[in-house]
């Protein structure tokens, strides 16, 4: 006969506590931008709906961004480091194959109970994570979980390539997701679809790279048009299901938080949606640009601080990207 084994205990339901940021000191203009690349600020302006975004000093990394970012959602959540049971963080940008940023985060946190791993999911990567640490809250394989988004996309990128130089950019953002008596965080809307694979990836390979004695080192890559229309198409319909399998009317919510990727695709996601004109949109992209994994905590950050968003209101959440990959959830904001 088998041993009976004993199974953990979670809590009722999960919910964000707190949200920190970290933006780079340093902001760079379009002008910066069209210095390397045929382009104008009317241009970057109209067709992304950025003015400017930041990028990180050359030795700060993506984990002493992470950290920071950590650290300011760690002290606002209230609970003690040693409560921290999981960091999830959620990256494509880390330098390193192996070990995981989130080791060295959780190290640097002082959490050093606490397990680790990084997700990679591009800019969907920190959608998932809130998606995995609520099923971890609940299932007690963890009480408290840091989830952190952070990119440093100004290593990747290629600034002579007029299709990405002026997009991505660099920040970290992160969220303590701990018990809750109430349902906070919706069911979780994701998937993947990896015969687009090449829409956005880089280059070549490090391997390639290697072997082949350069001469590029490799860079991000993206076919705008083929991810613009899959955006436009497929992620309003994901925010709709995530909207009905949570039971929350599109009239009933305080902030729509959609990835940064374009303001024209947050624009059109908000038409086929029908989102009423009172929901509060997420438009951070134009002051910060588009960092892939960090963008949805960084934009939920400045909706919460100016006030935008009501603490304990009610916001979709959406992230997609490379992979391609989305992750669509309602949540309560902290
Ligand atoms: O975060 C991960 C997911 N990523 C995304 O969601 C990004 C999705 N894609 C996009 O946001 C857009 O495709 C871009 C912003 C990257 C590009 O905008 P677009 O409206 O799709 O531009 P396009 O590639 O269709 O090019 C339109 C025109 C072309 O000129 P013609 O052929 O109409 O004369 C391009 O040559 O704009 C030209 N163009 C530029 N002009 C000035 C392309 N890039 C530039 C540029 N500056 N940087």
């Amino acid at each position: 006969m088998s041993a009976t084994i004993t199974a953990s205990v979670g809590a009722p339901f999960a919910r964000i506590m707190s949200v920190g940021a970290y933006r780079p000191e340093r902001i760079v203009t379009n002008e910066e931008i069209c210095q390397r690349i045929d382009s104008t600020d009317e241009w970057i302006r109209e067709r992304s709906g950025i003015i400017e975004r930041r990028f990180a000093a050359p030795d700060e990394s993506v984990v002493d961004m992470a950290t920071a970012a950590a650290t300011v959602a760690l002290e606002r959540s209230g609970i003690a480091i040693d409560q921290v049971g999981m960091v999830l963080l959620a990256t494509v940008t880390h330098p390193y194959q192996t070990p995981s940023a989130a080791a060295e985060v959780a190290d640097r946190l002082g959490a050093i109970q606490a397990s680790a791993m990084d997700i990679s999911a591009a800019c969907a990567g920190f959608c998932y994570g809130v998606a995995l640490a609520s099923d971890m809250v609940r299932a007690g394989s963890a009480r408290y979980v840091v989830v952190v988004g952070v990119e440093k996309l100004s290593d990747w990128v290629n600034y002579e390539d007029r299709g990405t130089a002026f997009l991505f950019s660099d920040g970290a953002g992160a969220v303590v997701i701990g018990p809750s008596d109430e349902p906070a965080i919706g069911p979780v809307v994701w998937g993947a679809d990896g015969s687009q694979k090449d829409a956005i990836t880089m280059t070549q390979s490090l391997i390639d790279y290697r072997d082949n004695g350069g001469p590029i080192f490799p860079t991000l890559e993206m076919q705008g048009q083929q991810v613009f229309r899959w955006a436009v198409g497929e992620m309003a319909k994901a925010s709709q299901r995530a909207l009905d399998v949570a039971g929350v009317a599109a009239d009933d919510l305080d902030a729509f938080i959609p990835h940064q990727a374009n303001m024209r695709i947050t624009d059109a996601m908000v038409r086929a949606l029908k989102l009423p004109e009172h929901v509060p949109v997420a438009r951070d992209i134009a002051y910060t640009g588009n960092t892939s994994a960090a963008s949805v905590p960084l934009a939920m950050d400045r909706m919460l601080e100016s006030g935008e968003a009501p603490h304990g209101g009610t916001a979709l959440l959406i992230g997609f990207g490379a992979g391609l990959v989305y992750a669509a959830q309602v949540v309560t904001l902290p």
